[in-house]
């Protein structure tokens, strides 16, 4: 008897722990995480507010934290950065559409841009692309762009703001094969643009949808009509010359574009093409689940260990991004961190490898739409904010109590822009090194030396000018040391591919310099492009690298 009873609840327990680990997967199935890379302007903001509203989560545009905040001046970066501190809004947001819960990373621009914006892209699966179609790609999407095609993730286009004028469809898909390398394959096509915009046509329905402009301000979505392409009734809509050149796009595109390839999309070699304006809410709904059915949930992720699979495995993550508090009083920090497996829960400890401590994460949040909220569950494809008591650093590896396996590490990301920085009381160059590097740890920063003088000048290195203005505040405020910033000419810089070479036998042209970071890595600086190609042409054999893994 006491036998069966045993029996029976080791059944039950085994059958709680069945549906448990069913529960995780289906969770971690349902999970799609994003990031939407742009041009300043192009979009982004706006259409991030339109996934909200289609999800239920915001009730009206305009209310997108962030947005208010991403023109701000540089005078008031500070408040701003003081606030963000103990916030994650500009990092993830969450929210559920039909059944899936999906993340949306942010990936600042404007002044904000910075390498925590390159470095937020290596926690998402995937990439929306924005362009604006009076423009085409610009420098800030080839920037970010780049980073994608190094971790091979799947990259969907979504060309915007048809409503206004447009430059022609097919020379917008040119530049974007031509300018990023990337083949594109259009899912919706265009009938005109700006006044003339009348709808667009999919290409897998084949039928046509109506552009109808509607309050900009809280519609969840226009309100669109839908006929199929021979409806006499469509071809009185928008006339005869439109109706001409649509039939001659839909027979030119299915005969010379790129046919749809799952695969190719998977493998970020493929660009899903769709056309819409976010502001009046067209297509947007129409790419938002087309994208849910051709992305995946949270893929495995390389490790020391082999691939680490998100439903089979436990708890673990890595740290991408670390945000200093401002506040002076308390040097809190949080660090973000993208959970690759299993569940994440609050109450149970966790093990940071690099450090090799057991640990509690301290309240960790989440961005529920506007809500900033600490958790007590997270799952694979989730992204938290965690207080750091000063032990991780970027790329760091959390897992459960007895596994050890790190996940591959963050890149560094090529800086931009260049300064001397100068200690104006050479009394506390102790406090000056100390500051210094601690911000570069952080990753806000990166510093040089030259590359033959020891204890020589700082060179400070970073992708976002506004960087600048953190370091010289944090080093009077934090550290105590006034410091000037004078600018150096230099626009690039790059890793010498193998750091064994000596860069003294290396000719270069005039206007370069001869660097190494704080790890002993050669790297030359150089003022434009054209000095680049001449280093590697006087220079058989060598090699740059623009992103640098330690
Ligand atoms: P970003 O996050 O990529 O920087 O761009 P954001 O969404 O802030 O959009 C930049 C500007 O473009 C905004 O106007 C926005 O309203 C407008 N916009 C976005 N999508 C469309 C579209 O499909 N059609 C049209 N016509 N405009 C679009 P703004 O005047 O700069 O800002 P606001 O005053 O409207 O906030």
């Amino acid at each position: 008897m006491m036998i069966h009873t045993l029996s029976t609840q080791i059944n039950k327990i085994i059958l709680l722990e069945i549906n448990m680990s069913e529960n995780i997967k289906k969770e971690i199935e349902n999970r799609r995480t994003f990031a939407i890379i742009s041009h300043p302007d192009a979009g982004k903001t706006t259409l991030t507010e339109k996934f909200l509203l289609y999800g239920g989560a915001i009730n009206t545009a305009g209310s997108v934290k962030g947005k208010a905040n991403s023109k701000y001046a540089v005078s008031d970066w500070m408040d701003i950065e003081k606030e963000r501190g103990i916030s994650v809004t500009s990092s993830a947001l969450q929210f559920q559409y039909d059944g899936y819960c999906i993340n949306i990373l942010d990936t600042p621009g404007h002044q904000d841009f910075s390498e925590d914006t390159y470095r937020t892209l290596m926690a998402a699966d995937s990439a929306v692309m924005v362009i604006d179609a009076s423009k085409g790609v610009e420098a800030q999407t080839i920037k970010l762009f780049k980073v994608c095609v190094m971790r091979h993730i799947p990259i969907f286009t979504f060309i915007n703001k048809m409503d206004l004028e447009a430059r022609d469809p097919y020379e917008l898909l040119e530049e974007i094969e031509n300018v990023l390398g990337i083949k594109t394959c259009p899912m919706n096509w265009p009938i005109g643009s700006g006044k003339q915009f009348k709808g667009v046509y999919d290409r897998g329905t084949k039928k046509i949808s109506m552009f109808q402009a509607v309050s900009v301000g809280g519609a969840k979505s226009a309100a669109e009509t839908t006929y199929d392409i021979e409806d006499v009734a469509f071809q009185q809509e928008i006339g005869e010359d439109l109706y001409e050149q649509l039939a001659e796009d839909v027979e030119l595109l299915d005969g010379a574009s790129e046919p749809f390839d799952q695969e190719l999309v998977d493998k970020g070699e493929l660009s899903p093409v769709f056309f819409g304006s976010a502001l009046t809410t067209f297509g947007v709904e129409t790419f938002l689940e087309h994208f849910l059915k051709m992305t995946e949930s949270p893929l495995p992720r390389m490790s020391d260990a082999g691939l680490i699979n998100p439903v089979e495995e436990e708890f673990s993550g890595f740290i991408f991004k670390i945000q200093a508090n401002m506040n002076k009083a308390h040097h809190d920090r949080i660090a973000f961190m993208r959970i690759c497996s299993g569940k994440f829960d609050a109450t149970k400890d966790i093990y940071h490898v690099q450090s090799g401590r057991k640990m509690k994460l301290s309240r960790p949040q989440q961005i529920m739409a506007q809500d900033r909220k600490v958790i007590d569950e997270a799952y694979a494809g989730d992204v938290m904010g965690v207080f750091d008591p000063g032990v991780f650093s970027i790329g760091d590896t959390i897992c459960m109590p007895g596994k050890k396996f790190a996940y591959e590490g963050i890149p560094t990301f090529a800086p931009e822009h260049f300064c001397r920085l100068v200690a104006l009381d050479s009394m506390k160059r102790k406090q000056f090194m100390k500051g210094v590097t601690q911000i570069a740890q952080e990753g806000a920063i990166q510093i040089f030396q030259d590359y033959n003088l020891e204890m020589s000048e700082i060179i400070v290195g970073v992708v976002g000018v506004l960087q600048f203005d953190v370091l010289k505040y944090r080093m009077e405020n934090e550290y105590g040391c006034d410091v000037r910033l004078d600018p150096l000419p230099y626009t690039h810089i790059r890793w010498v591919k193998d750091p064994a070479t000596d860069l003294n036998s290396l000719k270069c042209p005039s206007d370069t310099k001869k660097v190494k970071d704080m790890k002993g890595n050669p790297l030359i600086l150089f003022s434009n492009e054209w000095s680049i190609r001449m280093t590697l042409e006087r220079n058989e054999g060598l090699e740059f690298e623009e992103f640098w893994k330690n």
